[in-house]
């Protein structure tokens, strides 16, 4: 067999099993996993990339992003060209956007809105959530979207402000329906009655100007969170409809899905951030504290070491970013008020680094596990496990080339994401992808993006939760 390109005398990592092979490439395919190709291929003119001493992934798929999203009084300001460029650069292979219908628009004009966003930009693979804002409209809409190749739904719980919050009827009545058509619902688990009591008890000037950005962590404690899960986990095991916790921040939250898998249920999956794992809301008193706030916020040391506890008993199963950056000129729109902060944090650049640093190299998690929580098991839930997620015979190849030491300062101006602005600015960090493919093609080589604006392809999928 001839091959376009060979990976050769890496340490390929899968989810279940680690070996030390070549890895074959003809046009967009891996067509073979096994030793010595490279030295059977030496005359014939196949590229050869060497990753002696490295390991060899199947490319990260960030399966939680929000690029140029009109969110918070502006929109989020990577967009699919530096946001996918990001991507790239840290190992990420696919992304999964959500498209979000703005007062009424169908979830058709929903997903032209977010294809259009992409169209020309996108560097790597991706496709789209679709969010469900209007549940007497949309409900009816769900089995079109299906057909045409998108299975999973999101609703919110809290957002009333953007108009995209759902009350419990609807989730509800979505878990049924993503039951019957075979798909998944994603959902923002927040309590937005407490939310908005909390909010307005603590909104006054006095306690603005002691406690400043402080204000998003005191209004959001952990029970805001907790109790919108189970909320959520009850519709599911009352539904049976396959149901999917978006950015889960909590120790709690972790217990609940624990608590719901020993009951048997496998309907119930929840992802967590990598700002979840590593950052904690001490950060909120620091002089440029706003520039944290999220939604969720960040919570405390306990609920990091929880959270990984999760991952790695597969009680969480997947780590994606939220990424939803917003720049400084952004965030200061918050003038001392803390509810008036754009809501996101930059993340895909990081999301590699972030987790095999902390992870991987700290020992809460083997390579494999890694693997499977970046890459593999975010395939298998959204329905791309027929081509993403594992470095095999048949697979797309999209594949990251790692270095297990080599670390690299955290600098947002040397970075490709457009935030000016890194919550882990400084930090030094392993992980970073030496070598990134796409479908075969090289997009990142010696940790420098090459790739190209449009190479990315909207991704087709039948069905989700299915594992
Ligand atoms: O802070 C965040 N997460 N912004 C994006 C919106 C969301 O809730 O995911
Ligand atoms: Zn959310
Ligand atoms: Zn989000």
């Amino acid at each position: 067999m001839r091959f376009d390109t060979i990976i050769a005398n890496g340490t390929v990592v899968n989810a279940n099993k680690t070996t030390k092979a070549d890895v074959g490439i003809i046009g967009e395919t891996i067509a073979q996993v096994d030793k010595g190709l490279a030295k059977k291929a030496a005359a014939d003119g196949t590229r050869i990339i060497d990753a002696t001493g490295c390991y060899v992934i199947p490319g990260g798929i960030d399966v939680h992003v929000h690029l140029a999203l009109p969110f918070c009084g502006t929109t989020s300001s990577d967009d699919y060209n530096t946001g996918t460029r990001a991507a790239a650069r840290g190992g990420v292979t696919s992304v999964i956007d959500f498209a979000i219908p703005y007062a009424g628009e169908s979830l058709q004009q929903a997903v032209d809105n977010w294809m259009a966003k992409a169209d020309g930009k996108a560097c790597v693979d991706y496709t789209f959530h679709v969010a469900l804002t209007d549940w007497k409209r949309h409900r009816g809409e769900m089995a079109d979207l299906v057909k045409k190749g998108f299975p999973t739904f999101k609703q919110f719980m809290i957002y009333a402000r953007e108009g995209w919050q759902a009350d419990d009827a609807a989730i509800f009545g979505a878990l049924e329906q993503v039951r019957d058509l075979n798909g998944m619902l994603l959902i923002h688990a927040e309590s937005s009655r407490v939310l908005d009591e909390l909010i307005e008890r603590h909104h006054n000037e006095d306690e603005m100007r002691k406690l400043g950005a402080q204000l998003h962590g005191i209004t959001r404690p952990n029970f805001v969170e907790a109790e919108a899960i189970q909320r959520a986990v009850t519709w599911a095991e009352a539904t049976g409809g396959r149901l999917y916790i978006v950015h889960m921040s909590t120790a709690e939250g972790t217990d609940i899905i624990r608590a719901a898998h020993k009951r048997g249920l496998d309907n119930v999956f929840a992802e967590t951030c990598a700002q979840y794992l590593v950052l904690d809301d001490s950060l909120f008193a620091e002089p440029d504290g706003h520039l944290y706030a999220c939604c969720p916020q960040i919570k405390k040391k306990s609920d990091q070491k929880r959270l990984w506890k999760g991952l790695a008993s597969d009680t969480v199963c997947v780590v994606s970013t939220d990424t939803c950056t917003f720049t400084r000129e952004q965030k200061a729109m918050w003038q001392g008020d803390w509810t008036k902060i754009p809501m996101g944090l930059p993340g895909l650049e990081t999301l590699l680094p972030i987790v095999y640093t902390h992870g991987v190299q700290k020992g809460k998690l083997t390579m494999q596990e890694f693997v499977d929580k970046v890459s593999h098991s975010p395939a298998k839930i959204m329905g791309l496990g027929d081509r993403k997620g594992a470095i095999k015979k048949g697979y797309d190849a999209d594949i990251a080339i790692l270095h297990p030491k080599h670390r690299i300062e955290v600098k947002p101006s040397e970075m490709e994401t457009n935030a000016d602005w890194s919550p882990y600015e400084g930090w030094k960090l392993a992980g970073f992808s030496r070598t990134t493919l796409s479908r075969g093609r090289v997009i990142v080589d010696d940790y420098k993006f090459c790739g190209q604006n449009g190479w990315g392809k909207w991704l087709r999928r039948e069905s989700a939760g299915v594992v």
